[in-house]
């Protein structure tokens, strides 16, 4: 029987994180290429590009797809009250297990204290989650209190919004069902955002990563 992408991400999560071989997990998108998926950078420290994000969040801070938690550790550092949300229970087991506040749960599904998040985190790829970007954007607005902000990180100019379908696959051999994803570039941000009923209200670019944080309309 075929294993979840998820499952597999959880297993080399897990290596990652115990510090052992990793898989050699590839993520192969329906378009063609397949590239190494290299987990290890959301198990460590911050990140180049991470200040830009973690400066924008003022306030109670939701941390959409927070993986093993670097985010949402770094603001409660700063007295930044944040809570990371994930699908996947290896990731929220990492986050807690690093000290930051975590809970296993869809950000389609019920999710603690909806709407009263003063800012939400699409870090990395989440604003990949389910492939269908406004549905993503429109939903985490939802969790949001009035007047509150998505800090987004984004593709670089000139992709586009591109929806496809992923699946990993490990170096054993053990490939994973398709499961939606998306890409958003930076310049291509605003479509998305409309049709969620948000605006870009900044958009940066720090340490080769392309950000922006968008606002309701
Ligand atoms: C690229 S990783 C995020 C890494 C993290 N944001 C960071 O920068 O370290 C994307 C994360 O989204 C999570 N994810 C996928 N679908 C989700 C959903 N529906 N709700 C919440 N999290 C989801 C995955 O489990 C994965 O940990």
């Amino acid at each position: 029987m075929r294993r979840s992408g998820l499952a597999l991400y959880g297993e080399e999560l897990r290596a990652a994180a115990a510090g052992g071989p990793l898989g050699g997990l590839r993520v192969r998108y329906s378009s063609g290429p397949a590239v190494t998926l290299d987990v290890s950078r959301w198990c460590g420290p911050l990140l180049p590009g991470d200040e830009g994000m973690l400066s924008r969040c003022a306030g109670p801070a939701l941390d959409v797809g927070c993986g093993p938690g670097r985010l949402v550790r770094a603001l409660a550092a700063r007295g930044v009250p944040a809570l990371g949300i994930d699908l996947e229970p290896a990731a929220v087991g990492l986050a807690r297990a690093r000290g930051a506040s975590a809970v296993t749960c869809s950000v389609f599904a019920p999710v603690p204290r909806a709407g009263s998040w003063r800012v939400a985190l699409l870090a990395d790829v989440a604003v990949g989650i389910g492939g269908d970007p406004p549905a993503l954007l429109r939903r985490v607005s939802s969790l949001l209190r009035s007047g509150g902000e998505l800090v987004c990180e984004l593709d670089p100019p000139g992709g586009g919004v591109v929806r496809v379908r992923a699946r990993l696959e490990a170096e054993t051999g053990e490939v994973s069902s398709w499961f939606p994803w998306a890409h958003v570039a930076a310049d291509a941000v605003a479509g998305p955002a409309a049709a969620a009923g948000l605006q870009v209200h900044e958009r940066w670019s720090e340490e080769g990563r392309w950000f922006a944080v968008l606002s309701a309309a």
